[in-house]
């Protein structure tokens, strides 16, 4: 633990927030983590709390990493985190949770007088292992100030986006990319494969100003059938739900992102929802 740094409750220690913890940790924080499942959290290494409650009290930061917004809020107001907090702590809400949710979030820390710094990832679960996390920060400047250390230990990259809610708001951009991408090859693999095209070669074609590094990194493993997780296909389609859910109250046409929701329901009720997003290949394969 180093003199002057801040101390962190890491709150949701799965695949994202587990090494995420670890990394803060790694860098010198007084770190102390909690997490549904109990045993998930214990692999760490790290102190580990009993409830939310117990890890946020005294932290200088509370920092949550859970599935989406409900999970998010309950473990905070049911959780008791939020009333334990000490009043000049921030709470550095990182998971993806949307618009709405993050209004909803941001309206607890405000009835409680907490500072709330609303800072979404960018990056999966390798990044999150080697601390190379892109994040995207929003709030009160005093408050990204505080956090600066916990963004050192877990990113490479902190852009800062004003007011809370610009995090947000980024990163529902940015997944509207990423999955309607991923979505499109998918497809492109499974039709390669049904037209006898060798996929190989079509990762060859695009391997260049055509293509896309995620192409390179995704569609061989869907080639191999190797979904193995970084993240869940079920999520993904979380977040494909609040792009739409934004795109509603915004009056914005996404008819890519709404087909691409679409593949995922589709490969989720053939049972691949836990296996990685790249099983959305089951959506146009058998
Ligand atoms: N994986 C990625 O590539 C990635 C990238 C960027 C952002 N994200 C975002 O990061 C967040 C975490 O994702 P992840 O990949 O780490 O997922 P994950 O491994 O499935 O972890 C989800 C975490 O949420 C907890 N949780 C779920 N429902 C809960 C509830 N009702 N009450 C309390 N805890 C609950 C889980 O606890 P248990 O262990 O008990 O189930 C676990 O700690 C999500 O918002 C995701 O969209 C993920």
């Amino acid at each position: 633990m180093s003199p002057g740094q801040p101390s962190v409750a890491v709150l949701g220690t799965g695949i994202m927030g587990g090494p995420m913890a670890k990394n803060i940790a790694g860098a010198g924080l007084d770190t102390r983590v909690w997490n549904r499942t109990r045993e998930k959290a214990e692999a760490l290494g790290l102190p580990v709390a009993g409830s939310p409650a117990e890890a946020a009290d005294g932290a200088d930061i509370v920092l949550t990493m859970l599935a989406e917004g409900n999970a998010v809020e309950s473990v905070m107001t049911e959780g008791g985190a939020l009333e334990a907090m000490r009043d000049d702590a921030v709470w550095l809400q990182a998971s993806t949770v949307g618009i709405a949710a993050t209004e909803r979030l941001s309206g607890l820390a405000e009835e409680r007088r907490i500072a709330y710094v609303d800072a979404p990832v960018l990056g999966t679960k390798a990044p999150a292992e080697k601390g190379e996390l892109t994040i995207l920060a929003s709030g009160p400047d005093a408050a990204l100030d505080i956090c600066e250390p916990v963004f050192d230990a877990i990113g490479a990259k902190t852009v800062r986006l004003g007011e809370a809610g610009g995090g947000t708001r980024l990163k529902l951009v940015t997944n509207t990319w990423l999955l309607s991408l991923l979505g499109d090859l998918a497809e492109s693999v499974a039709f390669a494969e049904r037209l006898g095209v060798e996929p190989e070669r079509f990762l060859e074609a695009i391997d260049g100003p055509t293509g896309s590094p995620y192409a390179q990194m995704k569609g061989p493993m869907m080639i191999k059938r190797d979904f193995s997780t970084s993240f869940p296909l079920k999520l993904a389609l979380k977040d494909l739900e609040l792009v739409l859910e934004a795109a509603d109250r915004h009056d914005a046409r996404m008819p890519v992102a709404g087909a691409t929701a679409e593949s995922f329901r589709r490969a989720i009720d053939q049972g691949h929802g836990d296996e990685d997003m790249s099983a959305v290949f089951y959506a146009s394969a058998e």
